[in-house]
C-alpha cells in the first residue's frame, strides 16, 4: 500500500513543470540517471532523475529496443518529456517474458546529452500486482464478492495467470477493526457467519504462487448487511454415502418450510467470472418438505461438487445456504478391522487389528491410510481407554490379573478426510493370566547376584593390593589414567576397579554414590574425570593412596556443585 502510494505520489509530482535554475551554457548536456521502470499491471512507467547542473526548457525522450529489433525505436509516451517520468503502457508489448531495453537523454534545442541506458530487464518479472476492483452485495449474514482479476480485461501481463490468483482477503466490523478475520476467497465468492445490520469492511489483495508475488490491497470496501432475513437459511448441510445413495441432510427450526438444492462443479470457482447459471437442480431434492433428501449416486458425475439448499415458506425464499463441499470419492466405504486380542503376561494385553474382510463393495480401506480408534475396558467396569493409533499393535499394560479386558475398535481416514470412519468391529474379550510371586523372586535374585558381585569386587581389589605392593610399589604413572579413561569412556565398574587399582578402589569405598552416578550418566562423568585427570596428572605421584582419595574428594565436590 505505501509503495503504491509513493507510485502515486511520483506520477502526481511529476505533473509539476520540471523546473531548475538554469546554469550557463548548456553546451554539454548532462544525461539523465537513475533510469528505473515502475510496473503494475499493464501500466509502464518510467522514471529517472536528471542531473543537478541541468538547464531550463530542457526535456527528455527514450528509445527502446526488444529482441528481433535492429534499431532503437522512440518509445512511445516519452519523447520530449519535462518531468522525469513517463507512461508508456501504449506500447502494446506481444511479449512480457522477453527483455527490453531502454535509453533516455536529455535535450535542448538541437543539442542532445549522452544516452543514459536503463539496465534491460523482463516486464514479467518487474511487474508487480496493482490493486483490485471490489464489488460487493449483502445478504443479512453474508457477504458476496466479486473481485475483478487484476489488470484490464485484454491484460497481457497477467494474460496466463487468470486463474492462479489467490486472493486473500481481511475483513472487519467497521465498530470494531480489532475483530478482524482473514479469508482466502475466489474472485466470485461468499463471506459467511455475519451478523445481520452491520457495517463490515473489507479490502483484498490477489497473489501469485509461482513465480511468488503479493499485490497491493485493494482500497477499503464497507458494506452494510440487511436486516435479517424472514426466512432463514438451512444450516450444517451434510452429505453422506449409504448404499447406492446419498443422503444430504441439513438444520432447519421451522415448519411448513419446503426446501430445494443445487449443485454445481467445484472447479468452477477458480474460473473467474460469473457462474451462477451452472448449478444444477439435484434431483429428489426439489420441493422436499423434509429436511433431508435421498439421491441416487449417479446423480452426479465423478468429481468434486458444491451443494446448497434453500428454504422457501409460501412464495418467500431464503437465502441459498453455506455451500458444502463433497467428492464423489466419499462414496467409498469404510470397513471395520478384525480385531484380536491375547495376553503376553499377566499384567498386558496385545491387541492386533487387521484388515477387513474381503468385501464385494468398493472400500477404501486399501486405497487411503487410516488410523484405528482402540476403546479397551475392563468387562466389569464402564471405564473405558481410548487410544487413537496408526499402528495395527497395542500393548495394554499395567492391567490386573486374571480379570477379563475387552476391547473393540474402528477405522478412520486419516486427517479427517471426509470424516469417513468404519463401524466399530465386534468386541474381543480375554482374560489376564494369574499373577504370581516372580517378580518378587526377580528382585531378590538381582540383589543376590549385585551382593556376590560387591564381595567379589572387594577380594580382587585386596588381591590387586597385595599385588601391587608386593611388584609395583611405586604404582602407575599417571600417562597410564590418561590412557584408561580415553580408551574407556562408558565406564563399567568391574573392569575400573580391577585395573585402576589402589585409587580407583579408594573412590569407590570413599564414594559409593559416584559409581551409582557414573553408570546412570557415564558420558557426563567421563568428562569430569577427563578434566580432573589432565589437572590433576601433575600429583599422582608415588603416594597412590593420597592421589586416589584426593580424586574421590574432589569428585565429590564436582557432585555437589
Ligand atoms: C547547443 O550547443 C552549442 C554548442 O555545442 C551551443 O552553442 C548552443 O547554444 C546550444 N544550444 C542550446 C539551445 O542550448
Ligand atoms: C532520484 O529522484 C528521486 C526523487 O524524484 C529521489 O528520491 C532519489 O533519491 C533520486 N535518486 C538519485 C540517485 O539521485
Ligand atoms: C524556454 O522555451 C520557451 C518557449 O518554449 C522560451 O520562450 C524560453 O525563452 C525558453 N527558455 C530558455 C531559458 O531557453
Ligand atoms: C498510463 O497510460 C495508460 C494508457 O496508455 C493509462 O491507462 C494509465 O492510467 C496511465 N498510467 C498512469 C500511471 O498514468
Ligand atoms: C536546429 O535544427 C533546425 C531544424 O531542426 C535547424 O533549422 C537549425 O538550424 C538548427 N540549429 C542549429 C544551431 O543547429
Ligand atoms: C465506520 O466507522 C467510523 C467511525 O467509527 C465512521 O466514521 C464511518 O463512517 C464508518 N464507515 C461506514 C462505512 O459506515
Ligand atoms: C450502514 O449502517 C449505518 C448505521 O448502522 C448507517 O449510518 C450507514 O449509513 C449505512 N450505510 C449504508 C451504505 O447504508
Ligand atoms: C454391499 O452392498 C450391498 C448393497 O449396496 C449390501 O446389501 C451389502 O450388505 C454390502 N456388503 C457388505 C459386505 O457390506
Ligand atoms: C403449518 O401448516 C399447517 C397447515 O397447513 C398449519 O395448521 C400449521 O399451523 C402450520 N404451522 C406453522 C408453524 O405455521
Ligand atoms: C413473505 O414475505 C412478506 C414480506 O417480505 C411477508 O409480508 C409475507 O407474510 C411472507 N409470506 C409468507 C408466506 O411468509
Ligand atoms: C406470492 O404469490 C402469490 C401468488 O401465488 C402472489 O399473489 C403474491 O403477490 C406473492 N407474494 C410475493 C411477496 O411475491
Ligand atoms: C463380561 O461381563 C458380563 C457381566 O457383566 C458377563 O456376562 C460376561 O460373560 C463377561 N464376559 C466375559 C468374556 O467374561
Amino acid at each position: 500500500m505505501l509503495a503504491l502510494l509513493g507510485a502515486t505520489t511520483l506520477m502526481l509530482v511529476a505533473g509539476a513543470p520540471w523546473v531548475l535554475p538554469a546554469a550557463s551554457g548548456g553546451t554539454n548536456l548532462k544525461s539523465p540517471e537513475n533510469g528505473r521502470v515502475c510496473i503494475i499491471d499493464d501500466n509502464f512507467i518510467l522514471q529517472w532523475n536528471s542531473s543537478r547542473e541541468s538547464v531550463r526548457n530542457v526535456t527528455f525522450s527514450a528509445e527502446y529496443k526488444i529482441p528481433g529489433m535492429e534499431n532503437w525505436k522512440k518509445l512511445p509516451g516519452c519523447q520530449h518529456i519535462t518531468s522525469t517520468e513517463c507512461n508508456f503502457s501504449s506500447v502494446k508489448l506481444k511479449n512480457v517474458y522477453e527483455k527490453i531495453e531502454l535509453r533516455i537523454r536529455a535535450e535542448k534545442g538541437n543539442n542532445t546529452s549522452q544516452w543514459h541506458e536503463v539496465k534491460p530487464f523482463i516486464p514479467f518479472q518487474e511487474a508487480q500486482i496493482g490493486p483490485l476492483d471490489v464489488h460487493l452485495e449483502a445478504e443479512d449474514k453474508a457477504i458476496i464478492i466479486n473481485i475483478s482479476p487484476p489488470g484490464t480485461k485484454d491484460s497481457v501481463m497477467w494474460a496466463m495467470d487468470h486463474s492462479s490468483f489467490i486472493y486473500s482477503l481481511v475483513i472487519w466490523k467497521n465498530s470494531s477493526s480489532l475483530e478482524e478475520r482473514t479469508e482466502t476467497v475466489y474472485s466470485r465468492d461468499k463471506i459467511y457467519k455475519l451478523s445481520p445490520e452491520t457495517t463490515y469492511c473489507l479490502k483484498v489483495k490477489a497473489e501469485l504462487r509461482s513465480p511468488r508475488r503479493v499485490g497491493f490491497y485493494s482500497p477499503v470496501y464497507c458494506i452494510n448487511t440487511t436486516e435479517k432475513h424472514k426466512v432463514p437459511s438451512p444450516e450444517n448441510i451434510q452429505i453422506d454415502a449409504e448404499n447406492q445413495v446419498y443422503v444430504l441432510k441439513w438444520d432447519y427450526a421451522h415448519e411448513n418450510t419446503t426446501f430445494r438444492a443445487q449443485w454445481s462443479h467445484e472447479f468452477l470457482k477458480r474460473i473467474p467470472g460469473s457462474h451462477s447459471d451452472k448449478w444444477k437442480q439435484i434431483p429428489n431434492c426439489e420441493d422436499v418438505e423434509t429436511t433431508h433428501c435421498v439421491i441416487p449416486q449417479n446423480a452426479f458425475p465423478e468429481g468434486i461438487h458444491r451443494i446448497r439448499v434453500q428454504a422457501s415458506v409460501g412464495n418467500n425464499t431464503s437465502f441459498w445456504s453455506e455451500e458444502k463441499i463433497f467428492n464423489t470419492e466419499m462414496k467409498t466405504i469404510i470397513f471395520p478391522p478384525v480385531i484380536s486380542m491375547k495376553s503376553v503376561n499377566d499384567d498386558s494385553l496385545h491387541v492386533s487389528i487387521g484388515a477387513p474382510k474381503e468385501s464385494e463393495n468398493k472400500s477404501v480401506n486399501q486405497l487411503y491410510p487410516l488410523i484405528y480408534e482402540v476403546i479397551f475396558w475392563e468387562n466389569t467396569s464402564n471405564a473405558e481407554r481410548k487410544v487413537v493409533e496408526k499402528r495395527t499393535d497395542v500393548t495394554f499394560p499395567n492391567l490386573k490379573p486374571l480379570t477379563v479386558y475387552c476391547v473393540k475398535a474402528k477405522a478412520l481416514t486419516e486427517n479427517g478426510k471426509w470424516n469417513k470412519s468404519s463401524v466399530f468391529s465386534a468386541t474381543v474379550c480375554e482374560k489376564t493370566k494369574p499373577g504370581n510371586t516372580s517378580k518378587t523372586w526377580l528382585i531378590a535374585g538381582i540383589c543376590t547376584a549385585l551382593f556376590s558381585i560387591i564381595v567379589i569386587i572387594y577380594v580382587v581389589k585386596v588381591l590387586l593390593r597385595c599385588i601391587n605392593y608386593v611388584f609395583f610399589p611405586s604404582s602407575k604413572p599417571p600417562s597410564t589414567v590418561d590412557e584408561y579413561f580415553s580408551e574407556q569412556p562408558v565406564r563399567n565398574l568391574l573392569l575400573s576397579t580391577s585395573e585402576e587399582q589402589t585409587e580407583r578402589c579408594s573412590i569407590i569405598e570413599n564414594a559409593n554414590t559416584i559409581t551409582v552416578i557414573e553408570e546412570t550418566n557415564p558420558i557426563e562423568d567421563h568428562k569430569k574425570y577427563n578434566s580432573q585427570t589432565s589437572q590433576d596428572s601433575g600429583n599422582y605421584s608415588n603416594e597412590d593412596e593420597n592421589s586416589g582419595s584426593k580424586i574421590s574428594e574432589e569428585l565429590l565436590e564436582q557432585e555437589t556443585v
